[in-house]
């Protein structure tokens, strides 16, 4: 019996998943729905299954070595598809976020969701959470039910991501595959593949090998503590749209706009964020009815940089989506476009 005791203590201390068995973090796993909870009818059912259908404790249950690596607490914030996510919920997810970590028994919080916005709630936290604690996000591109399902793993790698003290000020992070992104960067580039997110010219923050965290890029952005918003002041965000641009885009998309009250506009632009003519008569107009227009580009990559005298401002390297979290999010704060577009150029 004695010697059973030694031998499992010595399979702890060894193990690459447990860091301090004697004095485990605290790590809170909010679970709002996706592909990580998702479910299908056969286990080689990759695609058409259901999103979102499996809770928190079964997720948790099927991990065991997790409690290796933290102690962990659960709790099911949503049980949705990631598409279904709205500006109230990342709202409500930022400061359930900002609670938790307010605590002083809580070291760090993981969110698992949905890969299809993976990239908006994410940089939506980044934008406003307050404080230095490691928020990690994780999700799956198989569902929970199917041979290889990745979802365990990138669970265990992300409450391995959160217990570590490296991972403190880092800006919140999304870990997928082996690897830790930044919120700021990363997106979704495959509809299927599991090595789907990536951020092509900035590369990633570091990643998971054998159980352990490895760090190799800080981010220059502005993030959680630095930032100016401040999730006590923001009771909604405001509506703001993506328009795409593409050869014959109507201009009637920004009548649209004006006519359904949209505060902000995010114009996916072709190339660095060029217009057409017919674009560039809705942008002008819709400047004209007091919406802010930020141009971003629909390529997946690069700056949009400004051109002189131009009313309308760019989005730097966000991507159209995450333009729109950020311009959402500034709209609560101002609505002057000089604060706005440097508000653009550093977080
Ligand atoms: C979702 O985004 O909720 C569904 C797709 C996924 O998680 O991969």
């Amino acid at each position: 019996m004695r010697i059973r005791g030694f031998l499992l203590g010595l399979l702890i201390m060894i193990s690459p998943w447990a860091t301090a068995a004697q004095a485990l973090p605290h790590i809170v796993i909010l679970a709002t729905g996706g592909t990580i909870a998702g479910s299908a009818a056969d286990n080689t059912q990759t695609t058409g299954y259901q999103a979102g259908a499996i809770g928190v404790d079964a997720l948790v249950k099927a991990v065991p070595a997790i409690n290796q690596v933290a102690h962990i607490e659960a709790e099911q914030f949503s049980n949705i598809g990631s598409e279904n996510m709205t500006s109230d919920r990342i709202l409500a997810l930022a400061k359930r976020v900002n609670e938790l970590l307010n605590r002083a028994d809580v070291d760090g919080v993981v969110i698992t969701h949905g890969t299809d916005t993976l990239d908006e709630t994410p940089y939506f936290l980044n934008l406003t959470v307050k404080s230095h604690k490691p928020i990690v996000f994780t999700a799956a591109m198989r569902p929970a039910t199917a041979i290889s399902a990745d979802g365990s793993m990138n669970l265990l790698q992300a409450v391995t991501v959160a217990a570590d003290p490296q991972s403190q000020n880092r800006g919140v992070m999304v870990v997928l595959n082996d690897r830790i992104g930044a919120a700021r960067f990363i997106t979704k580039t495959n509809t299927t593949t599991l090595d789907t997110f990536k951020a092509p010219e900035e590369g990633y923050l570091g990643s998971i090998v054998g159980g352990r965290v490895y760090f190799h890029n800080r981010i220059d952005k502005i993030h959680t503590t630095a930032s100016v918003f401040d999730l006590r002041k923001i009771k909604a965000l405001p509506p703001v749209v993506i328009i795409y641009g593409y050869q014959d885009d109507p201009e009637y998309m920004y009548d649209a706009a004006i006519a359904h009250h949209a505060k902000g506009i995010v114009y996916a632009g072709t190339g660095a964020g060029s217009m057409s003519v017919r674009s560039q008569a809705g942008i002008e107009k819709a400047i004209r009815a007091g919406i802010v227009v930020v141009r971003a580009s629909r390529t997946g990559s690069g700056i949009v940089p400004p051109v002189a005298n131009e009313s309308g401002l760019v989005a730097n390297s966000l991507n159209p989506a995450k333009a729109r979290i950020l311009l959402m999010t500034a709209l609560t704060q101002t609505h002057d476009p000089k604060v706005i577009q440097e508000y653009f150029n550093r977080y």
